[in-house]
Formats: structure tokens, sequence, C-alpha cells
């Protein structure tokens, strides 16, 4: 129905306004055609009485005149004749000749409308309606004898004018009336024509989930079928799971066991996830702040295996075996790290450069702009060969699981497949993915997508990304795209493009080992030197610049501007750990915080009180963890972010159920934790009304959004988002290998089976 009114209204008001416009097209035309008429009709009255009239007039007979005045002025609509003379003086008129338009004014009109002496005409109020003047000039032999003054009657001309309009107006209104019949009829007969095809679509999709062939239908349907089709082959697998509910670490290897039986999996990210120091001659395991080894590491603690990575650390080499393995974690062993060494070279066209000058910069909407250079490429293709080859080394079969993580392994997948054709590759993309427009500024683009294409399955956070990937294959890449299984088969390979949200573990083992939330607040204030009945706001972030830590400064800044109760009070703990350092846009976001910070705290702090306090280092998880648990509000201000799990993690450390999370509209968590409190960073005002809200709300308010949240995370959680990659490779692993066993082809739909993986 308010479909139909969306149509209706604006419909009523077109006509509405086209009937006006052909009202007053119609009285325009009307009155131009009444006006000729009229005209026309006074030079016939006069012409026929001509000879007489000018006969009297030379011979000066007044009443003969006026006699035959009374023959032209018969006509039930003329008010009056007069005969005047040149000069504009009366000679005679009938007896109801109005007096307003004596001889003179009519002349006058006459002489300013035509030079030669013809037939003129006006139009004129009298009283309460109008009149129409006509002066027929007369003339003999001799020279001119002046002209004929005819005042007609207007009001009939009012009078059908109301006449056309009262039916334009009805004609107008059955018309409006015919269409909105028309177009309900046509919405109700489309909607249902459009329900039915929908019906029989989802009915034949609810039938056949899986790979197999999606029913034939219109394009409008097919956003929304990939969709129902995803959610339909998610249920799927939760129910040949034989079990709902939680994700867990028992769920995860029992997924990997009954769909990929026997496989071992092997996990490349760049980033390790113990990283050996030394520090006062002690060796020391650092954890990194990072969300992909937050998310990955509890996986593969799950499902054993082992997990690639550059040996970052200095004394990482003093603790590997001469193949450079280690197992981890280092009190409970569960996985193997293996460490791959980059030359300083290496790691700095590899990483410094390709990867985090020209990729990282390239997907984030940060406003920095990204370097592409040659011989950074160059170094990165030659380090994603390396890993290609550390992968090899630790393959034990020839079909293995392969997990490569994030932009810093594009060419890995295909070089993975040239050499392990039969092994299953999942990738993911950890930040988001950019238009296509804006991916052309890579040099590389198509090799870049070539090499990313040799992925069994490609993984990014939200569906938005996953799309912006498919319009860069379509546009710079001859693939086949089909965009309804969500997929790309290049050279006969197909990859499927799937939205998967990363997460954290659940229980977080990081919130269980913390003490209690009042425990925690007590320390932390008393680190920060806080009166009991201050407020504390915390950020935790690595100092990057789509984090948008500036802009989070400023936010509190415009805070104490606007609401001067909080002076004093609020105190904001940005946790930051130096990241990139080597890279120049990093040594500029790290100064202008400071700059940033120390302002503020000139302008707002007083005697001990600073309302800013930088903590520019790395912090373990347990110190992070107390933060979380100690502050009032967690304020994520990225600006763009694929998830953004510090948000999640709050979450997760506030058991308690306090504490507001105040959530950039810019993060991929913020499509799932809508009950944060939503903000645009850039927007300072709504960042400091939120803010604002979240230091006032009440307890009660916070618990009902904090539970909310944490429901959430606790399903959606890490162990959910490995799952579904792996029951959805061993689903495609099944029917590669069902297809591998048929030997006579029995159908021939171009990209179809795809090839192995
Ligand atoms: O979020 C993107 C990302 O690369 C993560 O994958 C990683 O956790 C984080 O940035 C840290 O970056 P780096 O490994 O360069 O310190």
């Amino acid at each position: 129905m308010r479909a139909v009114l969306k149509v209706l209204v604006p419909l009523m008001l077109l006509l509405g306004a086209i009937a006006w416009g052909a009202s007053v097209l119609v009285e325009h035309t009307a009155r131009r055609w009444f006006d000729r008429d009229t005209r026309m009709r006074a030079e016939l009255a006069v012409s026929g009485a001509r000879d007489g009239l000018e006969r009297a007039l030379r011979k000066g007979e007044r009443a003969r005149v006026r006699r035959i005045l009374g023959e032209v002025a018969r006509d039930e609509r003329v008010l009056g004749a007069a005969a005047c003379d040149p000069e504009g003086a009366l000679v005679a008129s009938t007896s109801e000749y109005p007096e307003p338009f004596d001889c003179g004014r009519i002349r006058a009109h006459a002489a300013a409308g035509a030079a030669a002496p013809v037939t003129s005409a006006f139009e004129a109020p009298y009283g309460e309606t109008r009149v129409h003047l006509t002066a027929v000039p007369l003339a003999d032999e001799e020279g001119p004898l002046g002209f004929v003054a005819l005042v007609h009657d207007m009001s009939w001309v009012a009078t059908r004018e109301e006449q056309t309009r009262g039916f334009l107006a009805v004609a107008f209104a059955i018309v409006a009336l015919a269409a909105a019949v028309a177009t309900t009829l046509a919405a109700r007969f489309s909607w249902r024509g459009w329900s039915a095809e929908l019906q029989r679509v989802l009915r034949a999709t609810w039938l056949m989930p899986g790979p197999s062939a999606p029913p034939r239908t219109r394009r409008e349907f097919q956003p929304l079928l990939s969709d129902v089709r995803a959610l339909v082959s998610e249920l799927a697998s939760e129910q040949s799971e034989g079990r709902a509910g939680l994700w867990s670490p028992a769920r995860l290897r029992d997924a990997l066991a009954r769909h990929l039986p026997g496989s071992e999996v092997i996990v490349v990210a760049n980033r390790e996830p113990y990283i050996h120091e030394r520090r006062d001659g002690v060796l020391r395991v650092q954890h990194p702040a990072s969300g992909l080894v937050t998310a990955l590491e509890p996986v593969v603690q799950a499902t054993g295996g082992t997990w690639i990575a550059h040996g970052s650390g200095a004394a990482d080499r003093e603790v590997v075996d001469r193949h450079a393995r280690v197992r981890v974690p280092p009190d409970d062993p569960a996985y193997t790290l293996r460490r791959v060494w980059l030359t300083a070279a290496e790691e700095e066209g590899y990483y410094y450069g390709f990867s985090n000058e020209g990729l990282w910069p390239l997907c984030h909407v940060a406003h920095t702009r990204p370097t592409f250079r040659g011989g950074d490429f160059a170094a990165y293709r030659d380090a994603n060969r390396k890993f290609a080859d550390a992968v090899c080394e630790e393959a034990n079969g020839p079909d293995p699981v392969v997990l490569v993580q994030d932009y810093h392994f594009a060419l890995l997948p295909r070089m993975i497949r040239e050499r392990l054709p039969r092994a299953t590759i999942i990738t993911f993309w950890h930040i988001p993915w950019p238009n296509s427009e804006r991916f052309g500024i890579c040099p590389w683009g198509p090799e870049i997508l070539e090499g990313m294409l040799g992925s069994s399955i490609l993984g990014f956070h939200v569906q938005a990304h996953c799309n912006n990937f498919l319009d860069s294959v379509d546009r710079y890449l001859e693939a086949r795209l089909d965009r309804e299984r969500q997929s790309v088969v290049l050279g006969g390979q197909e990859t499927l493009i799937r939205a998967y949200p990363i997460s954290i573990d659940w229980p977080t083992r990081w919130a269980a080992d913390a003490p209690a939330a009042p425990l925690c607040r007590e320390r932390v204030f008393a680190d920060l030197g806080l009166a009991p009945d201050a407020l504390l706001g915390v950020g935790i972030d690595r100092l990057d610049y789509t984090k948008g830590i500036e802009e989070r400064l400023l936010a509190v800044e415009r805070l104490l501007e606007r609401f001067p109760q909080f002076r004093g009070r609020f105190t904001f703990a940005q946790l930051a750990a130096p990241s990139r350092t080597r890279i120049p846009r990093y040594q500029e976001l790290n100064r202008n915080v400071e700059e940033v910070a120390r302002r503020v705290n000139e302008r707002f702090g007083e005697g001990d009180y600073r309302p800013i306090v930088l903590l520019r280092e790395h912090h373990e998880p347990p110190t992070v963890f107390r933060y979380y648990r100690a502050a009032d509000l967690c304020y994520v201000s990225s600006l763009h972010d694929g998830m953004n799990l510090v948000a999640k993690e709050f979450v997760a450390a506030r058991d308690d159920e306090a504490g507001v999370l105040v959530l950039s509209r810019f993060t991929g968590a913020s499509r799932e934790l809508g009950e944060a409190l939503l903000v645009n960073p850039y927007d300072l005002e709504e960042a400091s009304s939120a803010l604002a809200a979240a230091l006032a709300m009440p307890r009660e308010e916070q618990r009902e959004r904090m539970r909310a949240l944490r429901t959430f995370v606790s399903e959606f959680n890490v162990y959910r988002w490995a799952g579904r990659m792996l029951v959805d490779a061993g689903r495609l692993r099944k029917r590669d290998r069902v297809s591998g066993r048929i030997t006579v082809p029995f159908r021939t739909v171009p990209g179809e089976a795809g090839g192995r993986r």
C-alpha cells in the first residue's frame, strides 16, 4: 500500500499541475477568440449601416444618426453605440451608452493602437464586469467622418471561463482516477507476478542448495538470490554439522575432520603470532598488536598445523630448529611456527614498500596517496615466491589446505596453485577492497588479480568488498564472472568470492584471565592518577593513519568545549602501539597525534589533570584488557577499516555488561554491532555528542546494549568464521572429487565444473 501511495501521490500532484496549466492555456486562447469574434461582430454591425450613417453624418442629421445607432446596438450583448467626429466629440449615442467611455477616451486609445484609420479594440473594467470597446472608422469621398464606438458586455465571457475551468477539473479528476486505478491494478498484478516468480526460484534454490546449477531467473532477483543461497548453504552446513549453538575450538576441529578429512592445515601470514626478543639479556615473547593474529591464533591452536610467517623478532633465530621451526604457544605447544627469513632489502621492498606504501593506502579510503615503485613490486614478487617455497616445503601431501592471509600475499595463491594444483587454497583479505576505479591506480593490477584468483575461495569481511573485487576483475581481466554464484572462472579454474566477517575467540582467553572489572578499574585509575569519580575513555590501536586517532583526539577536545561538565573529570587514554615507523607517513602521524594531544592538554589541563594520556608503546594483551575493563567508554574511530577487532575485544572484555562502545560507521564491525553508538569520525559534532551520550548513559541502557553486543560476538565468533570457510572448502573439494571420478563428460556448461583445487 505504501508503495502504491508513493506512486499515486506524485501522480496526482502531476495531474493537478497539468490541469492548472491547461486551464490557464485554455483561458488565454478563449480570450483571444472572444476578442476577435466581438471585433468582427462590431464591424459587421457597422458595415450594414455604413451608407446611411455616413450620409447622415455628412449632413449633420443627429436624430437620424441616433436612430441608426439604435439599429446597430440591437444585439443583446451590445451595451451601447456612439458616433464620434474625427476630433473625438460626441455626435450622437444610444440612451444606454456607458458614460465612462466618451469619444475622447476611445479616440485616444484608437490613435495609440493604430497609425492608420482601422478598427481598433480594447477591454476595460466596467463596474463589476468588463466591457469590450470597438472603434470602427467612417469616411466618404470627401474625407474622414469620425468613428462608431460599440461597447460590448463581456460578463458572459467570465461565465464561459468558469464553465470551462469546471469542465477541465472534472475531466482531469476522471483521468487521475483512471490512472490511479490502472496503477493500482498494474502494481497488484506485477507484484503477484514477482512473488510467484520469487517463490518459484526460492523453492528451486531451497531444493538444490550447494554448487549445482542455479535456476534461471530474472536479473533483478539475482542479488537477492545469491544472499538466500548463501543463507541456505550456511543453514545446511549447520544442519549437516548436526548441531546448532556456539562454535568452539572443538566444533572447529570436528568440522575440519568431517569436511576435510586427513587434511593438513598450513597458514601463511606475514606477521608471526609470537615474536622472540631479548631484553636485558632475557629472552621474551611478545604478542604483536595485530587484528590478524588476534583472530587467527586461536583458530590455528584449534586446528593444529603450521603457521608460516616472517621471522621478524631479534631473537627469533635463537629458538628455531634447523628448518626454522618452533612449536608454539611457548607454554603449551599446539602447532608449528615456521619462520621465513627476509633480508633487510627484501623487507624494505616487500613489507614497507609495496605492501604498506602501495596496497595499504590503495585499499583504505584514508587520504594517503599510494606510492608504487617497480623495485618494491619486484621485491614483493620475490618474497611471495619465498613463501611459496616454504609452503611446498611444509606440505606433506599434494592437497593441503592452505590459508593465505592478507594483502602481503596477493601473488602467492597462483604460485602455490602452479606447484600444488590439488591444494585447497583459502585466501582471506583482511583489509577493504577499493572500488574498481581506485584499484586501477595500481600499475600491476591485473597481475595482482590473477595471483589472487589462484585461490579456491577468496574471502573479504563484507559483501561490499566482494562486489568491489568482482567489479575490478570485470574491468581489468578477461575472466568469466558469475555474479549469481559470486565466482570468477579464470583459465578454467573457479574461485568463489565470499564474505566471511572475521571475529575473535569466545570466550576470549585474555578476558578469562583478567581480574574482575572493579579491580581493573582500581589499578588503571591508580596508574593514571585518577580520582575515583573520574570518567575514563580508551582507544587502543596501532599508530596508523587509518585508525582516525587525530580525529578521535579532536572529538575529545570538542567534547570538552561543548560540555564543560566533563572538564577536569573526563580522561581519554590512548594506547598506541608504534607501527611501520620507517614509513614517512607514519612518522608524520606520530608527530600530529603528539601535537594534538599537547594542545588539548594545554587548553583543558589544570594542575595534575590532563584530559589526554598518550601511551605510545607496545602493550601486551593483559594490559590492554585491563584498560578495556576499566573504561567507561571505548572509542573506535577508524576512517576506514575492514572489520576492526578492538571493537569486538572491548565487548568481550566487558563481562560486567558495563561500558559503552562508540564506533565509526566506516568499520566492517559497524555492520554487525548496531547497539554501539555509531558515528562519523570526521563529524566532530556528532562524535563529541556520542561521547557525551556515552558518559551520561544510565547503567540499565549500558547493560542492555552490552548484553546484545556480547550475544552477537559470542555467536559470531572466530571459530565460526574459520568453520564456515573450511566447510565451504570441504564442499568444493568433495564436488571436485566427484566430478574427477566421472570419466565421460555429461555436460559442457563452460566453467561449470571448474578446475582442480
Ligand atoms: O589489519 C590489517 C593488518 O595487516 C592486519 O592484518 C594486521 O593485523 C595489522 O594490519 C598489523 O599490521 P602489521 O603486521 O604491519 O604490524
